[in-house]
């Protein structure tokens, strides 16, 4: 995916989406480009890498100064991070540019049909036919070409265009795929995300499927695609300026980590109340659905969202005792079984806007499954797509790995599978009190394991320095927990770290083994901490470096391992919220430690609006 902005108004639009890219740059850093207008005449400027390099380039060799533009920083999907490749896009005669974000999926057919009419193309991306498509039907009138080019693009996306001959708009199209106006006084904004428009504005207008706005210097017109004048019904941003910024941290990561428990507290508030939890929008739409019971429930979601959905499997399986399945997103939607109005599936996304887990409930929908979302982001994609929403209140979440937004959604699948249990009268009923008491205190056992695991985890980290491979084992939920770990420590530390069952090493991968080789080992789960501690020894007796995540005052883990870190001890449900601190952490330092930038990893980006 990528990011794209816009601005319209008084003052300079290049330092404004130089600005706006900037906070932009967790959706793409491959390239970044811009295309500014002085109302007579577009100006563009494109640079490989990041929105600094862009800038840089920008002060060594000016473009003309303007007061509208159009920017975008990228995360390459059709073609190599190249300049030529990079966004603004034009045709070859430069009527028209573009910045894009999202897939064109039928622009192979396009290209071919342009190529037989005559059109050269310069680069390897999907985007490009959209300017050849503009030139080629161009009318002479800026709007009405785009209405007539729009409805021959099949996929999901936002675009912002601007052309020559009409040096003094902007038209904004949002199909599928964010798109946001932001109002000032007398200018106008767009970006794909409210973090690059908070410092300007808090009025807002996300754009709708199949709408298109005219932006001029005067007015902001939105139109359906007919033509059709409509309202924007603004939207007023609830965040506030300090959450976006890094204030006294190094990282967004590590502040993130930080922020969980006041994370969890907000989404726990209101909800998790004296006689019980209370999730209103869920029992209206249980209610509305007439639905008591389900057949099965599928929990879709991508990287960290699939790996929430695994936790959540465990928890609502034991809660309902009924056939809960957890599938990643992409497979889902190409390889589900049996599918119908019956069963439940629930999408998890930070975001809402991850393309996969987008086709997935739409996948689900097709087939009349009644839906629900849990999201961070209230007007996102899946959050209006699904009957139901179920907002986590994790707060904005920077640092391209997910920490607070993978916690915040653990634990809204939990007072879901409450609310749940209690509507469909599950036998998980008699285990509510005990979880409800455990709920309460979450908050504080977050703040303690961040106090516990914080100093010891900075020192493991450095021994971390000079290993490439890296293993973490666990049972039941610690194993999920153990794939949470190594994803963070891939996208992080580009460490090789790979997560197993421990009962499963013994199958074939004790035979990378060797002595003095980083193993993490979770026991935080009682029920199965004497068969763990089995799997430890054996892997001991391998000479492997055994650091063990346990419980306070383990003594037996403790006794057949290297290091130990303590962590809090909870409900078992709770433990995968807790255990994540130490691995997020370890993550961080280890990142850091190997010097790279942990807030923006190599070749990823924060969600990713492409399937
Ligand atoms: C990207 C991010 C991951 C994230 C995944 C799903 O791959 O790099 O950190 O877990 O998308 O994102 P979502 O917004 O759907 O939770």
């Amino acid at each position: 995916m990528s990011g794209i902005v816009g601005y319209i108004g008084r003052h300079s639009a290049q330092s404004i989406l130089l600005d706006c890219l900037k906070k932009l740059d967790y959706r793409g850093y491959d390239s970044a480009g811009i295309a500014v207008s002085d109302l007579k005449k577009i100006d563009i400027r494109r640079e490989k890498g990041r929105v600094e390099d862009l800038e840089a380039s920008l002060q060594l060799e000016p473009i003309r100064p303007g007061c509208l533009g159009i920017g975008h920083t990228r995360w390459a999907s059709h073609g190599t991070p190249t300049v030529s490749n990079s966004h603004p896009l034009s045709d070859e005669e430069g009527r028209f540019y573009v910045v894009h974000n999202g897939i064109i999926e039928n622009y192979q057919q396009l290209k071919k049909f342009l190529i037989s009419e005559g059109h050269h193309f310069q680069t390897d991306t999907d985007t490009e036919v959209i300017p050849h498509l503009l030139a080629h039907f161009d009318t002479g009138n800026f709007e009405e070409t785009v209405r007539k080019v729009i409805p021959q693009l099949k996929g999901a996306f936002a675009l912002a265009l601007m052309s020559t001959a009409h040096p003094n708009q902007i038209i904004a199209v949002s199909y599928d795929n964010p798109l946001i106006i932001g109002f000032g006084q007398g200018e106008a904004y767009l970006s794909s995300d409210i973090p690059a428009l908070l410092p300007y504005t808090k009025e807002t207008y996300p754009i709708k499927n199949g709408e298109i706005a005219i932006l001029t210097q005067t007015n902001v017109e939105v139109k359906t695609l007919a033509g059709e004048k409509i309202v924007p019904e603004k939207v007023t941003i609830r965040w506030n300026h300090d959450e976006l910024s890094l204030q006294t941290y190094e990282h967004f990561m590590l502040k993130e980590i930080t922020e969980q428990p006041e994370a969890i507290k907000r989404t726990l508030k209101g909800r998790l109340i004296e006689s019980g939890v209370a999730i209103p929008e869920v029992e209206a739409f249980l209610e509305e659905r007439k639905l008591s019971r389900f057949e099965k429930i599928t929990i879709v979601g991508s990287g960290t969202s699939h790996h929430s959905g695994m936790i959540g499997k465990k928890i609502l399986e034991t809660m309902l005792d009924i056939p809960v399945e957890a599938a990643i997103s992409s497979e889902f939607s190409f390889e589900h079984g049996h599918l119908n109005d019956q069963q439940l599936v629930i999408a998890l996304s930070q975001s809402g806007e991850t393309a996969d887990t987008i086709s997935a409930l739409k996948e689900a929908k097709k087939y009349g499954a009644p839906t629900i979302a849990i999201t961070n982001y209230r007007k996102s994609t899946l959050a209006r797509k699904s009957d139901c929403l179920v907002y986590t209140h994790a707060g904005p979440e920077l640092a391209v790995p997910a920490t607070k937004a993978y916690t915040a959604q653990i634990t809204a699948l939990i007072l879901l599978s409450i609310v749940l249990t209690e509507k469909t009268n599950g036998p998980g009923r008699k285990m509510v009190p005990v979880l409800l008491d455990a709920l309460h205190s979450l908050a504080d056992d977050v703040e303690k394991c961040l106090i516990m695991t914080q100093d010891a985890i900075d020192q493991f980290a450095q021994v971390t320095n000079d290993q490439e491979h890296l293993f973490l084992i666990g049972r039941g939920l610690d194993y999920v927990l153990a794939l949470e770990g190594a994803l963070k420590l891939q996208e992080v530390a580009y460490l090789h770290a790979d997560a197993y069952a421990a009962g499963e090493m013994k199958h074939g991968t004790m035979a990378l083994i060797t002595p003095g080789i980083p193993v993490i080992a979770l026991a935080t789960q009682q029920h199965l901490r004497d068969k763990a501690i089995n799997n430890i020894k054996e892997i001991k007796a391998r000479d492997a470096y055994v650091v063990g995540i346990t419980t306070t005052g383990d003594d037996e883990v403790s006794a057949v391992v290297d290091e130990v870190l303590y962590i809090p001890e909870a409900h078992p449900f709770l433990m995968p919220i807790l255990a994540a601190i130490p691995l997020q952490l370890l993550a961080y330092y280890a990142g850091k430690v190997r010097g790279y930038n942990v807030d923006r990893p190599r070749n990823l980006a924060k969600s990713l609006t492409v399937e």
